[in-house]
């Protein structure tokens, strides 16, 4: 038997750095994506082809533990392998062989996407049927213990469960999802890759982490009850004791808190099939990752601005956990051209590289088909 896994990279629309914060996101998948094809062998090995590495590596699965040093792509297929393993998934030997469109290091979720495919097809080829959800949250347990990065769930999530022609509303508490559809007949999301190498995003990252651990920690003595995360504050009681945190934490709190409640407009608007409105609302998601959350930089502001001042534009904002990497324009299609026209000339004019563009629908999350040989 052989397994062919196809995984997509995601964008996030809405719901930024709200994911560790037990709030709400809504992300969708892109037509981008990463293929795992796995054919059995008789040994307890994994030999994995790739193709964009070129190169090949093999490991046993009767030793997992992590290589020393620098993360390598390898390490994210182990990584999958130790946690099916953990979990009570035995899996036998194979030959994997992976190809990848997701483009690297642009915040699209090309991990993710790779975990989610190297993880289906293992799992199905070893004879195992598990449920997308299940399969995501082993993924992003690969990626925290595994490969070391205190990620959110939203990227496993979403490459894992999404669906055609709908953004994925996801509780990061409970879990629970709904497909939203996107009203998108005649509009488009344009994805803006600004090309920033990504280099703070790791360290800052966990900074606002802690920051916000902070902020629960101080907001459950203002507001004299137990809080689990800032999930579990209001913008009106943010409101009444912002001042009394110390800089940055207010000001980090207030975003997350109001980027929580964004995300739930966000769905009623695109329930209401009001697309202006949703578009409306990923401005203010920008300027509050911008402002209060200081994770964009000038490349994706100057993005979000020259998008915003484009007739055709219905909303801009970064996407993912910013410090470079990727915006997404929603757009009426027949705008496309003259907004990347103009994003390619603002750039030029600061002496910056131009901007890579990917067009993209909201794609199918996780496909995983058998064929018999
Ligand atoms: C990265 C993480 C996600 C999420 C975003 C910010 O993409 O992998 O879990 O936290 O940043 O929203």
């Amino acid at each position: 038997m052989k397994v062919c896994a196809v995984a997509p990279g995601r964008v996030n629309l809405i719901g930024e750095h709200t994911d560790y914060n037990e709030g709400f996101v809504m992300p969708a998948a892109i037509d981008y994506t990463v293929t795992a094809e796995a054919a059995a062998r008789p040994e307890r090995c994994i030999t994995v082809y790739s193709e964009g590495f070129g190169e090949g590596e093999s490991f046993s699965l009767d030793r997992l533990e992590r290589d020393a040093g620098e993360v390598r792509w390898i390490d994210y297929i182990k990584g999958v392998c130790w946690t099916l393993e953990k979990g009570g998934y035995r899996l036998c030997g194979a030959h994997l062989s992976i190809s990848s469109r997701v483009p690297v290091g642009a915040g699209l979720s090309s991990s993710a996407a790779l975990e989610v495919a190297a993880a289906a097809a293992l799992a199905a080829l070893s004879g195992h049927a598990l449920a997308p959800r299940e399969l995501a949250l082993l993924c992003w347990q690969a990626e925290n213990e595994y490969v070391g990065v205190r990620c959110g769930v939203m990227d496993q999530f979403a490459v894992a469960l999404s669906r055609s022609g709908s953004a994925l509303l996801l509780d990061c508490r409970t879990l629970e999802h709904q497909h939203i559809p996107l009203p998108l007949d005649r509009c488009r999301l344009l994805i803006v890759d600004s090309r920033v190498p990504r280099s703070l995003a790791a360290s800052e990252y966990n900074r606002r982490r802690a920051e916000c651990e902070a902020a629960v920690e101080q907001l459950s003595g203002l507001l004299g009850r137990p809080l689990r995360s800032l999930r579990d504050v209001s913008s009106e009681e943010i409101n009444r004791v912002e001042e009394m945190l110390p800089p940055p934490l207010g000001q980090r709190s207030r975003y997350v808190i109001e980027e929580n409640e964004r995300v739930a407009a966000a769905a009623a608007a695109l329930r209401a099939g009001k697309l202006q409105e949703f578009g409306r609302l990923m401005f203010q998601s920008h300027a509050g990752l911008r402002d209060l959350y200081q994770v964009s930089c000038p490349e994706l502001d100057l993005i979000v601005e020259t998008a915003m001042g484009t007739p055709g534009v219905l909303g801009a904002r970064m996407t993912g956990a910013g410090f470079g990497g990727c915006a997404i324009v929603l757009l009426e299609a027949e705008a496309a051209a003259e907004v990347e026209q103009r994003l390619g000339e603002a750039f030029a004019r600061r002496g910056w590289r131009k901007p890579h563009f990917y067009l993209t629908s909201a794609a199918d999350g996780l496909n995983v088909s058998r064929e018999a040989r």
